[in-house]
């Protein structure tokens, strides 16, 4: 497993949320707002990847008023982490057995856990209804042949948000920022559970198999704008970076770890992100 910790997710969840491009969420809203008002039932909702659930959390509050999540990800101890920090956000728990029953903010949220290794299984994950499959800091985990596989399959609307593009400013800058940058895209792109990663071209790849299968899709920048008062994000981002980067072998030792001491200090970072919304051309 890549091993992403709920403490982890956490801390980035809030940035997470306010960095997600507005304009394009609109969009998706307004249209499922109109696909909501022409049929009965709840509005059906998979997020690949889920952690312990922000994507949900995110985007629960402003949908339809009736709605049906799955929650898929392969690590059990994420989605029970995602069942406590959904109970706790939410305002009232009308059920909590296998599916948990949820009221926020007059919305009725019913959520599923799948437990899925989507490397091999996402043909039996997109076989389940879905009005919208859905994905936060996901994609550029996968492989560009996972990618083929998947955007060949797809037949509902997809939005994802807040893959990594590879993009990243750190101020004040550091002699070494070039090279720990290269090595850290190399460490992006080794395999995590899909084959070699696509990384920070995961979204333009994705964006052109929709484009040539008949997809409209659009996309925007989502970068974290991080400062001073996100230390604790900065902190954990730069000794996670370095870690990729020595991982590599492709930067000194030294020179790692010289770069993760001033990063922890650094007074602004910005990581470039970008959301995607993809609907088939009838939808
Ligand atoms: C960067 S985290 C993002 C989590 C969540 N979407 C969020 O925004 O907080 C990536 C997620 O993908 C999940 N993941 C990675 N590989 C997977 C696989 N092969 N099958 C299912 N989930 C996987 C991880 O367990 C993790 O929860």
């Amino acid at each position: 497993m890549t091993g992403f910790s709920a403490q982890w997710l956490a801390l980035r969840e809030p940035v997470d949320h306010r960095a997600r491009d507005l304009a394009l969420q609109s969009i998706v809203l307004h249209d499922l707002e109109r696909l909501a008002r022409m049929r009965a039932g709840p509005l059906k909702l998979v997020d690949l990847g889920s952690g312990s659930g922000s994507n949900l959390r995110a985007l629960a509050q402003l949908l339809p008023e009736h709605q049906h999540w799955t929650l898929v990800d392969y690590d059990p101890a994420l989605l029970e982490a995602a069942r406590a920090a959904c109970i706790a956000w939410a305002d009232q728990v009308v059920a909590n057995e296998v599916s948990l029953k949820l009221i926020k903010n007059s919305k009725h949220v019913t959520i599923s856990f799948r437990c899925e290794d989507l490397s091999s299984n996402i043909e039996a994950v997109l076989a389940e209804p879905a009005d919208l499959i859905t994905a936060a800091a996901f994609f550029d985990l996968v492989a560009v042949d996972w990618l083929k596989r998947f955007c060949g399959l797809l037949s509902t609307p997809l939005y994802t948000v807040l893959t990594y593009n590879g993009i990243e400013n750190w101020t004040p800058s550091e002699p070494s920022d070039a090279a720990m940058l290269k090595a850290f895209h190399a460490h992006q792109q080794t395999d995590k559970g899909f084959g070699a990663a696509a990384g920070p071209t995961a979204a333009g790849v994705m964006e052109s198999l929709l484009q040539a299968r008949g997809f409209v899709v659009s996309s925007a920048s989502s970068p974290w704008k991080l400062d001073t008062n996100d230390h604790a994000l900065i902190e954990q981002l730069a000794t996670g970076s370095a870690g990729a980067v020595r991982d590599t072998g492709l930067v000194s030792q030294s020179d790692v770890d010289a770069w993760q001491r001033s990063r922890c200090q650094a007074s602004t970072c910005e990581i470039g992100h970008t959301d995607l919304y993809a609907r088939p051309r009838q939808f």
